[in-house]
């Protein structure tokens, strides 16, 4: 009885507050539905709270905002306005942060939900009342355009105006040390990888991040008064043309490039990472995941990808691995030792191989192999200032079950070359060798496993601490030319098909026209 009184109590205030208006209810309601959202999915990373500090956040890099600092890094609201527009919060709530653990959430939640949510977190900075009053100014767009752009990177520049944190290619490689409010390590954003941006490359949201800054984060507002390379509107809109013109769509992960196209080259294969010659073969760019598996495991990595291209001749395979690392790391040198974390160790790549090319498609364990098929790494390091780069052969049989072997027995050598925030390292090895128990013996033709391993010296990555990609192929390509040579033998039949078909269709034109 009492129940049903209770039910009907709570009820008519409800079902008042529907007839009366949907703002009533959620204005009054709002933040309790709001925190039974974020309890739901929320809490786990941002933390009980609402101080970042969730059971999944020591596992996150960038970690999750701390809600109670009531600032949030992207906003259109003028760089004096602490304050956010709502519509910034629900477009990083919807859309998810890229580059980040922060996930879209427009296909779980509706917009009601999300208003909801936003409510809620407000709460933590007592921030609920709060209204923005200041709007940035976007003053008339320039256009992008060649002149623009040039401009633009002048002022990028001038007076080492962004590339003293971007770098000079916009990298993100420069030598400093950044750190957000929370005292953690932040990195510039590396600018040739727009997917990588929390909002976009489109200009307009450079021009907007350029304008209001990245609070919590280094990232200074150009239009902060105190600022000595405070920009004009015009000068924001050239500088955010050009940021958006340093995109490379080349180091973008595709779905469907699983397959390492090795190209037959006549002549010597490059062994030097700046050989022109490389650019006869097409690169394949491969996600580089944390090792999360063998103890102790890795979380917080820094590199996210590499591109790979392969040559061979009748001797020899040469395989190009390139990935952006902000950081040079040689132990022992003075800038390196500057930036770096605590503990650096030379950066290293491993390219990974079976002993023996399978006949189906079972693969070797892909964490380093296994007594039953182990596999061979092919490690090189950037060195120290002591000791010059090296590759090394390792016969693996799991990741803990490691015999480096000479390199040279196998003509396994390797070369590096680190220019504004990309290791590029050439690798060459014989196609036959003499161990054939344990090298891996090329064969064109045959889709052989191939795997990579990437240690980030500066960010601490040594042993099982490191990131890794999981097994593509490698295909040594058949004969030099040989499927230019076919569309070429098509093509020529098809025109010359097509001149039949013209010829007898113009003479049959022609009958009618006579007729
Ligand atoms: C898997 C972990 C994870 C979950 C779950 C998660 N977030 Fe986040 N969130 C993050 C991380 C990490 C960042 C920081 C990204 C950065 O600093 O670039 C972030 C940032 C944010 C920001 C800051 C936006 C800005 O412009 O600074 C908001 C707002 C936010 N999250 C809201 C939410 C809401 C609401 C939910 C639940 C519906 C949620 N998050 C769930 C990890 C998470
Ligand atoms: C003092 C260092 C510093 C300077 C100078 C600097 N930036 Fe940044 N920038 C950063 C940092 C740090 C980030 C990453 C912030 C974060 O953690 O999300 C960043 C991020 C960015 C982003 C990414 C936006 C997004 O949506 O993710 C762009 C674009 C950008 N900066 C452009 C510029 C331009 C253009 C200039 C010069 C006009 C400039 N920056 C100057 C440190 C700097």
């Amino acid at each position: 009885m009492t129940g049903t009184i209770r039910k009907t109590a709570l009820l008519v205030p409800v079902i008042a507050g529907i007839l009366i208006g949907g703002p009533v209810w959620a204005q009054s309601e709002g933040p309790i539905r709001g925190e039974a959202v974020y309890q739901k999915r929320c809490l786990m990373c941002h933390g009980e709270e609402g101080d970042g500090l969730g059971p999944a956040a020591e596992r996150l890099n960038p970690p999750p905002r701390d809600f109670t600092l009531g600032q949030f890094k992207i906003k259109t609201t003028a760089f004096k306005d602490p304050i956010t527009n709502d519509a910034d919060l629900i477009r990083m709530i919807g859309d998810g942060m890229p580059g980040t653990a922060m996930p879209g959430w427009s296909d779980i939640l509706s917009e009601q939900e999300i208003s909801d949510v936003i409510h809620y977190i407000k709460t933590f900075a007592e921030l609920e009342e709060e209204k923005p009053s200041d709007q940035i100014d976007y003053g008339t767009q320039v256009k992008s355009s060649p002149e623009s752009i040039a401009t633009g990177k002048k002022i990028f520049h001038d007076g080492d105006r962004c590339s003293e944190c971007h770098g000079a290619e916009g990298l993100g490689d420069a030598v400093k040390k950044l750190k957000n409010d929370n005292g953690e390590r932040t990195w510039p954003r590396n600018l040739t990888k727009p997917w990588t941006y929390r909002a976009s490359n489109d200009a307009k949201d450079i021009f907007a991040r350029v304008t209001a800054g990245i609070p919590t984060t280094q990232m200074p507002s150009f239009t902060n008064p105190k600022s000595k390379k405070k920009l004009s509107i015009e000068d924001r809109w050239h500088v955010a043309n050009y940021a958006a013109s340093l995109a490379d769509a080349g180091k973008k992960v595709r779905a469907e490039n699983t397959v390492i196209k090795a190209v037959r080259v006549e002549g010597d294969v490059p062994t030097s990472p700046d050989d022109p010659a490389w650019q006869q073969s097409t690169s394949s760019t491969f996600f580089l995941v944390p090792q999360i598996i063998a103890k102790p495991r890795f979380f917080k990595s820094a590199n996210d990808s590499v591109s790979v291209r392969a040559l061979y001749n009748d001797k020899r395979l040469s395989v190009l691995i390139e990935w952006d690392d902000r950081t040079k790391s040689i132990p022992g040198d003075e800038v390196a030792i500057k930036i770096a974390d605590k503990g650096m160790s030379p950066d290293a790549i491993a390219v990974q191989f079976p002993v023996e090319i399978p006949a189906g498609m079972e693969k070797p364990y892909f964490l380093m192999g296994s007594d039953a098929k182990p596999v061979n790494l092919w490690r090189w390091s950037s060195g120290t200032t002591e000791k010059p780069e090296s590759v090394a052969l390792i016969d693996a049989a799991g990741i803990t079950n490691q015999q480096p072997r000479d390199a040279a027995t196998s003509g396994l050598s390797a070369k590096g070359a680190y220019k504004d925030g990309t290791w590029r390292v050439a690798m060459t090895r014989l196609l036959t060798t003499s161990e054939t128990a344990k090298d891996i013996q090329f064969a064109p033709g045959r889709f052989i496993p191939i795997a990579f391993f990437n240690w980030d010296g500066s960010n601490s990555e040594q042993g099982t601490k490191h990131t890794l990609t999981t097994w593509y192929w490698l295909l040594l390509q058949p004969e030099a030319g040989s499927k230019p040579l076919m569309a070429a033998i098509i093509v020529a039949l098809l025109i010359g098909g097509a001149l039949v078909w013209w010829g007898r269709s113009a003479s049959a034109a022609n009958k009618e026209t006579d007729l």
